[in-house]
């Protein structure tokens, strides 16, 4: 709770364009969220992104590309608060606090990190190792009630549920218990060529992913490609992966259900189907790409987001991080 209204928190990396996945699982469910029930803040997660080797340039191209991805989506700057973590220093200081009260045992269970690791053996950094430490910190700042996040974020809201409780018996209530907010569907959309595996930005074929900013021939063009089955049947069944993908894809664009998207297919062909899901998805993205070229044009209007927004993060994020550091002992400011 902040300010006697409800919380809520959530964020993405800046590392590349965000793809299909991080748009269905987490972005449009942001979007559909009541301003009037929660108060909101959306970060662009910087400094989370560092703990893979980053080209500085482009970490700040991406990072602005991002901010300007969630207004295109349709997140109002006015009515939530969108920021980049970076420029919030209390994100940091609360992760040093938070992290002597984490235990080793507890990173090392955590599967992104062997998963990175063994992706980058070249670069097995702390930061990457104390990771959700800095994911609980974003969370616990703003009080966050509820936390919407794709499927594979599970864990680390467990672990930040974890420290705040293991906190807060220690110092009295310090902090609000998060929850995570899954949306019905679309909430784990895989790789259009390996459909057992997440759908991931970095995943090197780039036919694997759709793109937020994939032109619309990209895009049926990837669908087309997406593996699929021998069956010629279409089924949503965990034993037809790449078919239930598409299905899922196409239920979390349109808003219609399984049954629904199983009866307008009836019949069908695959690659019919593939068609199908690739219009659907190109109409979904084709506003929001148009209103992106048009905010990365205004620079002054996306700059005084950036400043104006990060004041209000700021504002709650040092509440929040003045109290805890009380309550473990650091000595008072002195005015
Ligand atoms: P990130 O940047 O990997 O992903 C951003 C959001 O997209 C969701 N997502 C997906 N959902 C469905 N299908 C997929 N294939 C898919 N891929 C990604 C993720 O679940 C996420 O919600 N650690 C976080 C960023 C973060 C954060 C936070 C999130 C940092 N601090 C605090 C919430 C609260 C991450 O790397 O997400």
């Amino acid at each position: 709770m902040l300010d006697g209204k409800k919380s809520l928190f959530s964020g993405m990396q800046a590392t590349g364009t965000i793809t299909l996945g991080n748009y269905l699982g987490a972005l449009k469910n942001w979007v559909d969220i009541d301003k009037d029930e929660y108060m909101c803040f959306y970060s662009v997660v910087d400094m989370h992104s560092i703990t893979v080797r980053q080209n500085p340039a482009e970490l700040r191209k991406r990072a602005r590309s991002l901010l300007a991805l969630y207004i295109a989506a349709g997140l109002d700057p006015e009515e939530n608060c969108i920021y980049y973590q970076s420029h919030v220093s209390a994100h940091a200081e609360l992760m040093w606090i938070l992290n002597c009260f984490t235990y080793m045992g507890e990173m090392n269970r955590m599967t992104q990190f062997k998963d990175k690791s063994k992706k980058h053996p070249e670069n097995i950094n702390t930061g990457l190792f104390t990771y959700p430490v800095l994911m609980a910190a974003d969370i616990l700042l703003f009080q966050a009630d509820v936390v919407p996040v794709g499927i594979d974020q599970m864990q680390h809201l467990e672990i930040t549920r974890d420290i705040a409780q293991r906190m807060n018996k220690i110092y009295g209530d310090i902090f609000t218990i998060p929850e995570a907010y899954l949306g019905k569907v679309g909430t784990k959309i895989m790789s259009l060529q390996e459909p057992t595996k997440k759908m991931s930005k970095s995943d090197e074929n780039p036919n694997a992913h759709i793109l937020l900013l994939d032109e619309p021939d990209v895009i049926m063009r990837k669908f087309k490609k997406a593996v699929t089955d021998s069956d010629a049947c279409i089924a949503y069944s965990e034993d037809k992966p790449g078919i239930k993908n598409l299905l899922d894809i196409y239920c979390a664009v349109t808003g219609s259900t399984v049954d629904q998207a199983l009866a307008e297919f009836d019949s069908m062909g695959y690659g019919a189907l593939k068609k199908r899901v690739g219009e659907a998805v190109v109409e979904e993205l084709r506003p929001i790409q148009e209103r992106y070229q048009d905010l990365m044009k205004n620079k002054d209007y996306i700059n005084s987001i950036i400043k104006n927004n990060a004041e209000k993060a700021n504002y709650y994020a040092t509440k929040t991080l003045r109290k805890v550091q009380r309550k473990v002992g650091f000595p008072d400011r002195i005015r």
